[in-house]
């Protein structure tokens, strides 16, 4: 790059994305080159008035940056991640996309030609660096997933197990509710090994992720809570969103690929 800057491109306007771009801002720690959404101009904030607001993906993956963010849909991760790979890293918050085995192996196929790295960040959740370490002697992770039935698409009704399998099963079920779900799969025994479960209870206004996590001689759980905060996010996500920003740009991040 032509600067030492850390240049960042942000993909998606909404509250993950909001909170990671207050947070560049605040802290002067990588300047925001553009902002990809799918709505023209009409989630920009005026303090933005002055960074590119693109609509076109493929103007977006042309623009020369250090990092790529994407806070959206797993759609728009699938058809960028392997081309913004070639030359800048990517963290993604919609990780349930990686569990199309095709697009998992085309994201390490650029990793590992480019030298770029793919980091997942924690959202919703606690403990991917545990994983990531631990992965070699890990032999059972489970993730227990309970909120609404209604905020899992399904009868506001709904009461119990909705859904016990694999993550991979999971993801491709709940595309966009299970995206911690992949991230532990990711840190830890992949898609097909690791274990999601799902739990409606009826009118229930919080989210709540239980991990456990053994081995020979150790485990670990860890639980977090959080209400939502309207859509598929819960209250933590924006301040963890920028914390996991912030260690990517300190080199500390959670490396995938
Ligand atoms: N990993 C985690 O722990 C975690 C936690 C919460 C949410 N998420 C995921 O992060 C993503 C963002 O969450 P949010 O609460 O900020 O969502 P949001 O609904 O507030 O915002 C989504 C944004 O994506 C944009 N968008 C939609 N389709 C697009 C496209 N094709 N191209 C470009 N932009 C597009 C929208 O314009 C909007 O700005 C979602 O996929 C969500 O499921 C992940």
């Amino acid at each position: 790059m032509a600067t030492d800057r850390i240049m960042v491109g942000i993909i998606g306007a909404g509250t993950i994305a909001r909170a990671i771009i207050e947070d560049l801002q605040a802290s002067g720690a990588a300047d925001v080159c553009y902002v990809l959404t799918s709505r023209s101009g009409r989630e920009r904030p005026s303090r933005l008035a002055n960074v590119p607001w693109l609509t076109n993906p493929d103007e977006a993956v042309a623009r020369p940056v250090d990092l790529v963010i994407e806070a959206a849909v797993p759609e728009i991760f699938a058809r960028l991640a392997p081309a913004v790979l070639e030359h800048s890293d990517f963290c993604g918050f919609s990780c349930t996309a990686l569990a199309d085995p095709m697009l998992e192996a085309a994201v390490r196929d650029a990793t590992a030609k480019s030298g770029r790295r793919l980091y997942v960040p924690h959202g919703a959740i606690l403990g991917l660096d545990g994983l990531v370490d631990g992965r070699d002697v890990l032999e059972r992770v489970v993730i227990t997933t309970t909120k609404s039935g209604k905020s899992f698409g399904l009868d506001p009704g709904a009461s119990g197990v909705v859904f016990e399998g694999s993550t991979r099963d999971a993801c491709r079920r709940f595309p966009r509710n299970v995206n911690v779900h992949a991230a532990i799969a990711l840190a830890g025994l992949g898609f097909d090994k690791t274990r999601s479960r799902i739990v409606a209870v009826p009118n229930e206004p919080r989210m709540r992720h239980t991990i456990e996590v053994s081995g020979p001689g150790l485990e670990w759980t860890i639980q977090v809570a959080s209400q939502s905060l309207g859509g598929v996010t819960g209250s933590y996500t924006p301040a963890s969103a920028a914390g996991s920003v912030r260690r990517i740009i300190d080199r500390s991040g959670v490396v995938i690929a």
